[in-house]
């Protein structure tokens, strides 16, 4: 089952997020969430295949060998909810282990509506799993589980393949402390995060040989183009992966290669690029194991397990909500 968006989220929405990235001075933006059109979510499965790409098989190999123990330290009672929850590949793991013994109710969060119907298709052959997909941003989602849930009921809220980063510091503490103010305390939040590593094994990971990710970034001007009627010559734009060292972020940019003017018709937008400008579609932070904690903390969580991938340095973290939210 899906349950629809409350409001479609309008072409008007878009058109007006667009204007206002392309309209920022003196450094462009586009919202990265736009990404995840159909064709966007299909490139970004593909991009988790790719040789370079180790995170989502880092995520997937902890997932898979803690499976059994994860499952082991929430309450029987618990009700499991994802945060984009994406084509569902890597959470099966988790969910077999989780019904192994009792029966569970899973709700994938989604504003790609093919990635949520490709999710239940992957894990429908789960036995004792119901499955109740939303098609909403991350926050309503949650609260609109989170509302509905029984009294006696805990929670296991699961937000992988370090989505977290890409909300840019500080916005990433404000994010999961909106995440425990809809949660009681025993709740759990498995979090997902990239962490340091070196630049040799980063920049290929977000600019691999194959050019899926030049395309996976390219993709949201020709999303622009066909469903705001704007005019990018995308042969006019090269994707462009930076490693910002003072935000310890990867930086997804888009160059113009030379002097360009673009309109974007449904927005009403004339919009001028000098040679060698970018826009800004997404930022991906690399944490420390320290600073993940205090992150947490600040949230309104404990770490109660860390569990580290040695081959590709990633780190899942089982938080629980603490006794009051801060703040
Ligand atoms: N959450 C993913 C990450 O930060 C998203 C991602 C991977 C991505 N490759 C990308 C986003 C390229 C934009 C462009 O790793």
């Amino acid at each position: 089952m899906i349950i629809a968006p409350i409001a479609h989220s309008c072409s008007s929405d878009f058109a007006s997020e667009v204007a206002a990235g392309l309209t920022m001075n003196p450094q462009k933006e586009l919202p990265s969430k736009y990404l995840y059109d159909q064709l966007g979510s299909r490139l970004f499965d593909a991009i988790c295949e790719l040789p370079e790409y180790g995170l989502t098989r880092a995520d997937e190999r902890l997932l898979r060998k803690h499976a059994g123990e994860i499952a082991a330290q929430v309450p029987q009672d618990v009700l499991v909810c994802e945060l984009g929850s994406g084509s569902g590949g890597k959470t099966r793991w988790i969910l077999e282990a989780l019904t192994r013994h009792r029966k569970i109710s899973y709700f994938p969060i989604e504003i790609s509506p093919m990635a949520l119907t490709l999710c239940q298709r992957e894990l429908s052959d789960i036995e004792s799993l119901a499955i109740v997909g939303l098609e909403r941003e991350y926050l309503d989602g949650l609260r609109h589980v989170a509302e509905r849930r029984h009294a006696d009921q805990a929670m296991l809220v699961l937000f992988l393949g370090s989505t977290i980063g890409n909300f840019s510091d500080p916005a990433d503490v404000a994010f999961l402390r909106q995440v425990r103010g809809m949660l009681r305390p025993g709740d759990f939040l498995l979090l997902g995060a990239d962490l340091q590593k070196p630049l040799a094994n980063l920049i290929p990971a977000y600019d691999d040989a194959l050019g899926v990710t030049a395309a996976f970034n390219l993709n949201l001007l020709s999303r622009v183009n066909r469903e705001l009627g704007a005019n990018f010559d995308l042969n006019a734009f090269r994707h462009e992966a930076r490693f910002n060292a003072e935000t310890s972020s990867i930086e997804m940019h888009l160059r113009s290669v030379r002097p360009q003017s673009v309109t974007v018709a449904s927005a009403g937008l004339a919009v001028e690029f000098s040679e060698g400008e970018t826009i800004w579609t997404e930022n991906s932070h690399k944490y420390s194991l320290i600073e993940l904690k205090q992150k947490a903390l600040v949230a309104g969580f404990q770490v109660h397990v860390q569990w580290i991938d040695t081959e590709w340095q990633f780190a899942e973290n089982l938080l629980v909500a603490a006794g009051e939210p801060v703040g």
